[in-house]
């Protein structure tokens, strides 16, 4: 049953000096390049960085939507071959079917595993019931607001116990206060699943919280610039965010983001011809101009 703890020593994630281009209408673009990356068996990872710096890449990569064009990318030891129900995806947008219930999209994925209606129905009412989502389990989908909507999204990724579960902004299109309580309750869904999780975000507050350990993307083409190790004990509080190691591991991630977030601006800028105007690009002439 899906609710058990994972089996030890699974969901490993292994990128190798992975790089990655696309042939944009014959312009080569280089997405990622030389990203070296790592997530132990249950452990929960962030991947941050600057708008366009080829975080999503890297996770439809791991999904098995995209193949990387150098490197190698393993999970448990196996090259990926495409998507599988060994690891779960959560996009920003809601993607649930509008047209299946709370209940039915949670069973979708078991569905297609070829698992028995009277066992699909047991599994997705005991993952409901633990994301507190069992009093809609009759519901559609735009019934819902865009949180509960998410659970369900999570807990439509969570039914076929997946080893890897990966996340692209999940909590983007919601709201300050649905977010922090969205980011609680997964954690709290993720301490008993012991899943391995890559979560990308550009909330560097929400990746502290959230994560074990924190790799900091370059601008475009995207680089491991830094990994950072949360040192905060589980289960994580709300009130941990105010202590001075939160506060100094914020501290330290905005400084590391600002740089990159700049050398990002500072490349559109240019491309889009400021220059032109007499203004100053570099880095340095775009942080004085924000
Ligand atoms: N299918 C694609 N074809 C061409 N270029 C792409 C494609 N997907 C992404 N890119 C480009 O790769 C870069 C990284 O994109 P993305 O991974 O979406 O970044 P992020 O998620 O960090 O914002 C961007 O410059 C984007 O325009
Ligand atoms: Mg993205």
């Amino acid at each position: 049953m899906s609710t058990k703890t994972n089996e030890p020593g699974r969901g490993a994630i292994d990128i190798n000096d992975m790089g990655v281009v696309f042939n944009a209408r014959g312009t080569m673009v280089e997405a990622v390049s030389s990203v070296d990356l790592k997530v132990r068996p249950g452990e929960f990872v962030s991947l941050i960085g600057p708008s366009g710096c080829g975080k999503s890449t890297l996770l439809n990569i791991v999904a098995g939507f995209v193949e990387p064009t150098s490197g190698s990318v393993l999970v448990d030891g196996k090259t990926i071959r495409g998507p599988s129900s060994d690891r779960g995806v959560v996009f920003q947008q809601y993607s649930l079917f509008p047209w299946l219930s709370v209940r039915k999209n949670v069973e979708f994925g078991l569905k297609m595993k070829g698992v028995a209606a009277s066992q699909r129905e047991t599994q997705a009412r005991t993952l409901l019931g633990l994301a507190g989502l069992l009093a809609f389990e009759n519901h559609y989908p735009d019934q819902l607001s865009g949180g509960m909507k998410q659970r369900v999204g999570i807990v439509r990724a969570l039914a076929t116990s997946p080893q890897v579960l990966l996340m692209d902004e999940p909590f983007g299109a919601l709201d300050a206060q649905t977010r922090t309580v969205m980011q609680e309750i997964l954690t709290n869904m993720w301490q008993q699943f012991r899943i391995s999780v890559l979560f990308v975000t550009h909330d560097i507050e929400e990746s502290i919280f959230l994560s074990d350990r924190i790799y900091v993307m370059t601008a475009r083409p995207g680089r491991i610039k830094a990994e950072i190790t949360v040192p905060l004990p589980r289960p994580r509080t709300p009130e941990m965010t105010y202590t001075p190691e939160f506060i100094a591991l914020v501290q330290q991630l905005k400084g590391l983001i600002r740089e990159e977030s700049l050398a990002a601006m500072g490349s559109e800028l240019k491309e889009g011809g400021l220059s032109g105007f007499g203004v100053e690009v570099g880095p340095k002439g775009v942080g004085e101009m924000v």
